[in-house]
Formats: structure tokens, sequence, C-alpha cells
């Protein structure tokens, strides 16, 4: 089996996915052309093997989702057996249905061109919705990685109250509050869909002189987060604790979350943070999840 490190891999998910499936690691070449294509090479005889592709699709989104495209058929060419891509970070989860009218299920295009370009078993980790990865044409890995990411964290919470910032969520909040025995509940979000404003409605939450554990799949701009925590503190909060899986922090998204006193900001490494974000490597679950497809097929 070979791992191969895609371009857009900064945090270490590749090494660490290569450690756990006893796999050989392989960087691709890469290049920009002068008009902006993308070159990509893998420099190793891949005829008869497995290949693993890391490629996480974080900004820019649609460069790093064909260079993903561009591995796998790298791999498919050059006579690998199978070709599994790991997209840590999966793109265009979040527009999973249509929410009005004319517009696509992004994530349904995306997951067909993956599949079209080679990738025959295809992981991420905590994708937004349980259903989206249905319209892979061929097998999807959904890693979830709260309850691990709880369990790593464990030592350094205290009593924990486990929130999501929406009812959506609230499975996410539930995982991780049991791995750690802790009590979990949800805020009441709305999103405007056409203006992308966020508010939170304030619900009887009994925070106060607790340590509070926020929960998200992915904080983006912050506002839910930086919402969610201003509220909590307000309520008497001890301490508020920012955990996520994907850290896409937009613009100055970590400084926000910091300005309205989240102590701790924490993700996984399905893509790169800025300094001063906590990182938890999740490519062991993730390894292990594409084990146990690989020997079941
Ligand atoms: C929404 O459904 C997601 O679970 C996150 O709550 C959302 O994407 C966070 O976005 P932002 O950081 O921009 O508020």
């Amino acid at each position: 089996m070979i791992v191969v490190r895609g371009p857009s891999d900064e945090t270490g998910f590749s090494e660490s996915l290569a450690r756990s499936l006893g796999a050989e690691l392989v960087e691709a070449e890469h290049k920009l052309f002068p008009d902006g294509e993308s070159y990509v090479r893998v420099p190793a005889d891949l005829r008869g093997e497995t290949v693993v592709v890391v490629q996480p699709t974080y900004y820019p989104q649609d460069k790093n989702l064909v260079e993903l495209m561009l591995l796998a058929d790298a791999a498919r060419g050059s006579g690998a057996s199978r070709v599994v891509g790991v997209a840590p970070y999966l793109a265009y989860t979040r527009q999973d249905k249509v929410f009005r009218p004319g517009e696509p299920v992004s994530i349904r295009a995306v997951l067909r061109a993956l599949h079209a370009s080679g990738v025959e078993v295809l992981a991420t980790v905590e994708p937004h919705s349980k259903g989206e990865l249905g319209h892979f044409p061929g097998k999807a890995l959904g890693v979830g990685v709260m309850r691990y990411m709880a369990a790593k964290l464990s030592p350094r919470l205290h009593d924990p109250l486990v929130l999501s910032p929406d009812l959506g969520g609230v499975e996410r909040a539930r995982e991780f509050a049991e791995a750690i025995g802790a009590d979990f509940d949800y805020l009441e979000k709305h999103r405007d869909r056409v203006t992308g404003e966020v508010s939170m409605r304030p619900k009887t939450l009994d925070a106060s002189g607790r340590e509070v554990v926020i929960v998200d799949d992915i904080i983006s701009t912050g506002g839910t987060m930086a919402l969610a925590a201003r509220l909590l503190l307000g309520q008497g909060a001890k301490r508020v604790v920012a955990v996520c899986v994907h850290a896409l922090l937009v613009g100055d998204a970590y400084a926000k979350l910091k300005t309205v006193g989240v102590d701790e900001v924490v993700a996984a490494n399905t893509l790169p943070t800025p300094p001063g974000v906590q990182q938890v490597d999740v490519a062991p679950p993730v390894a292990d999840a594409i084990k146990e497809v690989l020997g079941s097929g």
C-alpha cells in the first residue's frame, strides 16, 4: 500500500495515516502552469498497489478538488489495483440539498466527479450531514471523530457542559459528552439563507459557573461559535472551549473567537490552522476505517 501526500496536506495527516496503515509514503510532485492550471505527478511505481491519495479540499477548494482528481487519475493510469481518495476536509458538504429553487446539490456533483476520475473508495472526516455521502457512486467512509477527540481532550477538561450551537449538531455533542461522561444540550440557531446572518434564540441552559465545551463540525467565519460563546459567558459560564473538526477560520475568525472570550480553540488536523489553535491528529481513526473496508472488500 502506498500513501500519496497531495500538495494541500500541510498538517502531517498523510505521514500519520501512512504510519497507522503501515504503508509507504510518497510525496506528489506539484507545480502550477503559468496560466494557473495544476500539474501533479506521483514519482513511484504504483502497479498493483492500493494507492491512498490524501488531499484536503479547503481553500482554494476548486483547485484542491481538481488536484485530487488528477492524482486519482494518475494512480489509475499508473496501474494501481485500487485507489482510495482521502479528503480529510471535503468541500461543498454544506450545500447538501436545494435550499432555494435553482440551486445545485453541490456535494452530489463533487462526489460524482471524484468517482469518475478514479476514486473508488472515498474517506472523509466528520461529514456535515449523515446522508450526503450516499451520493458517492463507490464506497464512501464518513469517519466520525467526536468520541476520539473527546478522549484526547478529556485530561484538560473539568466536568464540562457540552453544547451544540444548534439542534442539527446535537448528535455530535452527545457523542463528545458520552465519551467523557459529561452533560450535553444545544442552543437554538437561525441562519438567514439570503443574508447569511446568524441569530440565536436564548435557551434555558444552566451554564452558570460551568466549564462549557461548544462542539461543531465546522468553524468558518466564527460567527456561530462567537455568538454562542458570548451568550454563554453572559450567562456566567466559567470558561468556554471551542471544539470543531474543520477549522476553516476564514479571515479574522480566530481573533473574533478570542475577542469574545473563548479560552481555547481545538480542531482536528483535517486542514491547516492558525497558530494558537490546538490540533488533534485524527488520522488513526481514518486509518482504522480504511483498513476495515479494504479488509472486507
Ligand atoms: C452549520 O450548519 C455548521 O455546522 C456550522 O455551524 C457553520 O458552518 C459554522 O459557520 P460559521 O463559523 O461561519 O458561523
